[in-house]
């Protein structure tokens, strides 16, 4: 036997062995010193009412010793069950109401009954060998002066007989608890053991990739909660697996756009001789571009890894976001009108400097804008937000776009989350964005409808230390 029901048995079920030994040892010499006590009591009251009745009958005979100890023995009732025996002072026996043996009594009880104690003692009968207990008290005249030793002697063996038959009844109860405690144990061991080598097979599978098979639920404790969390983790790998392979597909597509336009532009320039220079020109101003996409595709990624690993600093400055988003959407709006998007900018006089990194939060912005940009309609607008409230700048950037879906919507800020969006772009613009922000101690929300349009607000403390 190993493991847990090994563990189990060892601690349950010889503790309780153990237990049940000490009771039982415990109750049996209890109710052996019961019995042999009431016994004890009983035969020292005999001695008594004998010694007193013999007393009694002594005055009434005039001193005729003789005849009272034959008229006690004539009147004694229990002769068969317990011997009553008259001994003399040099421990003879007299006269015994079974048989008068020569030996000398020399035991404890008639010693001290010689000195005038009533007392008993347990041993064995040297003539049968069978164990008794004896109690003894002396008689005396009227006058006072003892005469012999009035004593009583019976067989234990009826007493132990019940003794042993009442542990025998003690040790099968016993018995009885431990084969329970043993079943019991064993079940309560399968009832752990079945459930986690279940989990351990399936882990083993999910730890080689085989994320199909779950764990099943079989009791709502701590185990139950060990299988929901396996089942969650399973279920959040699958997830990030499938992230990582849209993430994949995605991304490869994304380079190749870029490249395939560079290398297209490489070939039609460099099989043209360089003869036009008005193409020449027109192609390395595309693989210019296209260049600059790959590489803020690239700085987006890596920014994102040192964002994750802790490893980006900020270098705060004083700011004055006003000023910052009136450049940014100065140079955003050609985008803009080109797709026929128009961007409004409110904002309130009261908007003080804060210490923020100015070109992170230029990064945050640019990448809302180009969300905005990207998921609206030509024709639509863009409203723009700044003001500041309860400690706190709060920039609104509002579209008029084609929404996100609800079930999208917790997951948008997720790294590599794209979810139904079909059009560029990596899916990693939100989750830096809300990084940054929080570096900065400040947070990201987004509001959306479907069809409707999406708001995204950012939120900046206003520091100045
Ligand atoms: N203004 C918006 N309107 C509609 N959907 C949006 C808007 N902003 C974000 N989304 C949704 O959230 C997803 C994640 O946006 P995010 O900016 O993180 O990635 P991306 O724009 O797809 O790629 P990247 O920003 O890395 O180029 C988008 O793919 C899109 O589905
Ligand atoms: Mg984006």
């Amino acid at each position: 036997m190993t493991g847990i029901r090994r563990r189990l048995i060892i601690n349950y079920f010889t503790s309780t062995f153990l237990v049940m030994l000490c009771l039982e040892i415990v109750v049996i010499l209890l109710l052996k010193n019961y019995y042999y006590s009431s016994f004890q009591q009983k035969l020292m009251e005999k001695v008594e009412s004998n010694s007193s009745f013999f007393n009694e009958y002594l005055n009434k005979n005039h001193g005729d010793f003789n005849n009272c100890i034959l008229q006690l023995l004539k009147n004694y009732p229990d002769g068969g069950r317990i011997e009553l025996q008259i001994i003399d002072k040099t421990g003879s026996m007299l006269l015994s109401s079974s048989v008068v043996t020569e030996k000398k009594i020399t035991t404890s009880d008639y010693k001290k009954a010689v000195k005038g104690d009533i007392s008993t003692w347990v041993g064995f009968n040297p003539d049968t060998n069978e164990k008794v207990m004896a109690a003894s008290g002396l008689l005396t005249d009227y006058q006072s002066n003892s005469c012999a030793v009035l004593r009583f002697v019976a067989s234990l063996e009826t007493i132990d007989q019940l003794i042993l038959e009442l542990s025998l009844i003690l040790i099968v109860i016993g018995l009885f608890i431990l084969i329970f405690i043993w079943v019991s144990v064993m079940h309560l061991g399968k009832t752990i053991i079945r459930p986690v080598k279940e989990m351990t097979t399936v882990a083993r599978k999910m730890a080689k990739g085989q994320f199909s098979e779950s764990i099943q639920k079989h009791y709502n404790d701590e185990l139950g909660e060990l299988a929901d969390t396996l089942n969650f983790m399973a279920t959040e790998t699958i997830k990030a697996q499938e992230l990582k392979n849209e993430f994949i597909s995605s991304i490869s597509h994304e380079l190749r756009t870029p490249l395939t336009s560079i290398k297209g532009w490489t070939e039609t320039i460099l099989t043209g001789d360089f003869q036009s220079r008005e193409e020449t020109e027109k192609g390395l101003k595309v693989i210019l571009k296209e260049a600059d996409r790959l590489k803020n595709m690239v700085d987006d990624l890596l920014d994102f890894s040192r964002l994750e690993s802790g490893k980006l600093i900020l270098s705060p400055e004083k700011t004055d976001l006003k000023q910052e988003l009136d450049e940014i959407i100065g140079f955003t709006t050609p985008r803009a009108l080109k797709e026929r998007i128009s961007i409004c900018f409110e904002a309130t006089d009261n908007i003080p400097q804060t210490l923020v990194d100015k070109n992170r939060i230029r990064q945050v912005i640019i990448n809302i804008l180009d969300n905005a940009i990207k998921f609206s309609p030509p024709q639509s607008s863009i409203i723009f937000k700044l003001f500041h409230s309860n400690g706190q700048i709060i920039i609104k950037v509002a579209d008029h776009g084609c929404g996100i879906p609800k079930e999208d919507l917790p997951r948008v800020k997720d790294k590599f989350y794209k979810g139904h969006s079909k059009k560029a772009g990596s899916g990693i613009g939100l989750a830096v964005c809300e990084e940054i922000l929080k570096l900065h101690g400040g947070g990201l929300e987004i509001a959306s409808q479907k069809g409707k349009g999406t708001t995204v607000t950012i939120i900046l403390p206003v520091s100045t230390n």
